[in-house]
């Protein structure tokens, strides 16, 4: 009886795994983003990451889809990964979308980075928030959902669920479009470009950020008023992202292939870079120079 059971619970999380659009980006998109932003941190917020991650070993890359991983066990947590706009007009307000289905304020996305960002800072002005707030959940959370908000359908459409209900076929692949943004792009980009290989895309986008966006990384970074954190305009360019590329051509019913594949697969490379870039930079302010008392 018990093996049994065991056997349909293990049935039942393969197939969870399967169910597409729950998740954020793949586990493979987000790997990508909090690798790159690994190249980019300072000493300060190396140190800091290595004390909060000690189970890690200090690897951001390898706990970065930890968030999508207790989704289902930390309920309340899921309506952090995403924040929904009305339906056809390609703009984000926070105050008019970020809430969950009851309403409940500043539960999305964008509200969780600014919620995740502050406990992280209020280590350094409040030692007693070491009792008050997880920092090294914070720090999982933040680098997640820095992440999720620059997938263009993370910031969707309410009626279609960020294209979730919107069912088309990949090549012969029978899936939903929302799945396509967080999974299938990339897989298909590995197989068709990078040999299978995840490290190999990884190196291919930080060639493209040194080589042909150098010039952009210094907007990419700042916060407008020299702000520790700004996730609005992210969530801004993802919308626009969205109807732009993600929702056209995309109707239930099509079949996406080449033409689909390729002119998205560049919007994709450099919403990943734009995450790690901005991720790196986020937690270099958040980490500056200070020590960080260390968690019991
Ligand atoms: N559920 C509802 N809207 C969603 C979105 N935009 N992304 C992911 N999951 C969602
Ligand atoms: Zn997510
Ligand atoms: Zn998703």
């Amino acid at each position: 009886m018990f093996w049994n059971e065991l056997f349909w619970i293990g049935r039942a999380l393969v197939l969870l795994q399967l169910i597409p659009g729950i998740l954020g980006w793949g586990k493979q998109g987000h790997f990508a983003v909090c690798k790159i932003a690994e190249g980019y941190l300072t000493e300060d917020a190396l140190a800091a990451v290595k004390l909060l991650l000690p189970d890690a070993g200090g690897d951001l890359a390898s706990v970065c889809s930890w968030a999508d991983e207790v989704k289902f066990h930390l309920r309340w947590s899921g309506p952090l990964h995403y924040v929904d706009t009305p339906d056809f007009r390609c703009k984000y307000d926070y105050c008019r979308d970020c809430h969950d289905t009851h309403g409940h304020e500043n539960m999305c996305v964008t509200g969780a980075i600014y919620n995740y960002t502050m406990q992280l800072l209020s280590a350094y002005n409040d030692s007693n928030s070491q009792m008050k707030y997880n920092l090294t959940e914070a720090l999982m959370f933040l680098s997640h959902f820095i992440g999720d908000v620059h997938q263009p359908l993370h910031v969707g459409f309410l009626g279609d669920l960020g294209g979730n209900t919107i069912v088309i076929r990949w090549y012969r692949r029978k899936t939903n479009l929302h799945h396509v943004w967080d999974n299938m792009i990339i897989e298909s980009a590995l197989k068709t470009f990078y040999g299978s290989d995840l490290a190999i895309m990884i190196q291919a986008i930080q060639r493209n950020i040194t080589d042909s966006w150098f010039n952009e990384i210094s907007s990419w970074k700042s916060c407008t008023s020299d702000r520790t954190v700004c996730p609005d305009p992210y969530a801004s360019e993802s919308v626009h992202l969205a109807c732009k590329f993600a929702y056209r051509n995309a109707t239930t019913g099509s079949t996406l292939g080449d033409d689909y594949f390729l002119s998205r697969l560049p919007v994709v490379e450099k919403r990943l870079a734009q995450a790690g870039v901005r991720l790196a930079a986020l937690l270099n302010r958040i980490f500056v120079s200070q020590t960080l008392i260390a968690q019991e």
